[in-house]
């Protein structure tokens, strides 16, 4: 039998957030299946389920979330208030792991885990981050401060779809901004992350080098530390289960009963909201365009609303089988299946890679912060998709989904998705981009 080479302990300290568990234990388990020893620190809020992954030792820290402060309704007031509630339980846990794994390797912390940069400073470990957004979303970031002393973060309606001179790939309405009620809260979030990227020991990035080199370069420009872009992750490991919410299976057994590549996948992610009235027009929009489609609604996503009970009587009886909705999907095996032909999107960077390698054109209607970045590059820079323009109407959705799934211009969008899926599993092989770049974030981390 096949002995496990023993390689240091990494501790990983991922954010409790679906959009970074997911890549945050896809990197643990692309270390350990190379040696590495994994010890996951968490919060108790959100905490994962550990009996899915009992390779890793867990570890949970107190929070002190309060009840309404982990029913946030903003996403950024959340995240300040995880960065200054767990500075002393984060400290002592890893004082502690440390008096016992005196010869481990390094921290891994999820970017938005601002605060750790003073510690691990303190105890003198090397932290290496883990940025779950892609590089062109990440060169944007890096120009905020510029862009927020310009004016460009205030800009008037008149000037939304103006370029922006520092970004030319990017108009005004693309900047990844947040939606908070403050905005000195997105700027505080700003800074803290850039301090604490550019106080790391590397970064690691869920991404294709091959597909950004050139903002690989002004990535490297603007915070010169090592960077690994090893994605994509999920590519690498076995499909694990870190859902918060229950997958719906059900979705893969409707599927097998549609025509190859006739369903759109709809689903806005783990996060991001809409109103009544954007829900509806989404609702007929989808139904009108005549062809199936599968539809992820979580519970809490539309204001004021519990679930879909705003639809009105009659509306899944209309649809006669060509409709599903449900709560959450199985989204890797979702976006593989074979009926699934296109993607309505917020963009978020995970399921954008998702469908990237598996060749499933998008449909972009993006929220915040790196969703809007992304939706710009799908729609205009690698023209792997159609982007909505914030125009959330029934037509424009039924357009854009006929568009996609039954058009010559829509064929012509799944031709240049193609490529990208290829360039997404060559660079994992043996002498790709991400297969190298994975071999130098092992060589680095053993020679802490
Ligand atoms: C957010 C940001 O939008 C994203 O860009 C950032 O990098 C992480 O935080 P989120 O809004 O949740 O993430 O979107 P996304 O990045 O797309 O991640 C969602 C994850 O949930 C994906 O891995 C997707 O496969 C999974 N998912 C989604 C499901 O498993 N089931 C579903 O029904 C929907």
């Amino acid at each position: 039998m096949k002995t496990r080479e023993t390689k240091p302990v990494i501790f990983l300290f991922t954010f409790p957030l679906q959009g970074h568990l997911n890549p945050n234990f896809q990197l643990a388990n692309i270390l350990f299946n190379r040696g590495f020893s994994i010890t996951v620190i968490h919060t108790e809020f959100n905490s994962p389920n550990t009996s899915d992954f009992p390779h890793f030792t867990f570890v949970s820290i107190p929070d002190g979330l309060s009840e309404s402060e982990a029913n946030y309704t903003d996403v950024i007031d959340l995240l300040h208030v995880l960065n200054s509630k767990c500075v002393a339980p984060f400290g002592d846990c890893l004082k502690r792991l440390l008096s016992e794994e005196p010869t481990s390797a390094c921290v891994i912390v999820d970017a938005l885990w601002y605060f750790t940069y003073d510690l691990t400073e303190k105890f003198g470990i090397p932290r290496i981050i883990n940025r779950t957004v892609n590089l062109s979303a990440f060169v944007a970031f890096s120009k905020f401060h510029v862009l927020r002393e310009k004016g460009y973060l205030s800009l008037q309606e008149s000037h939304a779809d103006s370029p922006v001179p520092e970004l030319p790939c990017l108009r005004m309405k693309d900047l990844p901004w947040f939606q908070t009620e403050d905005p000195r809260s997105g700027d505080k979030l700003q800074r803290g992350v850039m301090k604490s990227l550019k106080s790391s020991s590397g970064i690691v990035f869920n991404v294709i080098e091959d597909l950004e080199t050139e903002q690989l370069k002004e990535s490297l420009k603007a915070f010169p530390v090592p960077m690994f872009c090893i994605g994509p992750f999920h590519r690498r490991v076995a499909a694990s289960s870190n859902s918060l919410l229950t997958q719906d299976m059900t979705c893969l057994s409707w599927l097998d009963k549609q025509e190859p590549r006739s369903v759109i996948y709809a689903s806005l992610g783990s996060i991001a909201s809409i109103d009544e009235s954007e829900f509806l027009e989404i609702a007929w929009g989808l139904r009108n365009s005549e062809q199936p489609f599968l539809w992820v609604v979580r519970p809490g996503s539309i204001k004021g609303t519990e679930w879909i009970e705003i639809l009105p009587k009659g509306f899944i009886e209309s649809l006669e089988g060509k409709g599903k909705i449900v709560k959450w999907a199985p989204q890797i095996e979702v976006l593989a299946h074979r009926a699934t032909g296109g993607f309505l999107t917020h963009c978020g960077w995970n399921s954008t890679i998702e469908s990237i390698c598996e060749a499933v054109p998008m449909i972009c209607k993006p929220s915040f912060g790196d969703q809007r970045v992304n939706a710009r590059y799908i729609s205009d820079v690698w023209k792997i998709g159609l982007h909505l323009e914030n125009k959330t109407e029934r037509l424009v959705i039924e357009n854009a989904v006929r568009t996609l799934l039954t058009s010559s211009q829509g064929e012509e969008i799944r031709k240049r998705i193609m490529p990208m899926k290829e360039t997404a599993e060559k660079c994992l092989k043996l002498g790709g981009s991400s297969y190298r770049n994975l071999e130098s974030l092992i060589a680095y981390i053993l020679s802490f």
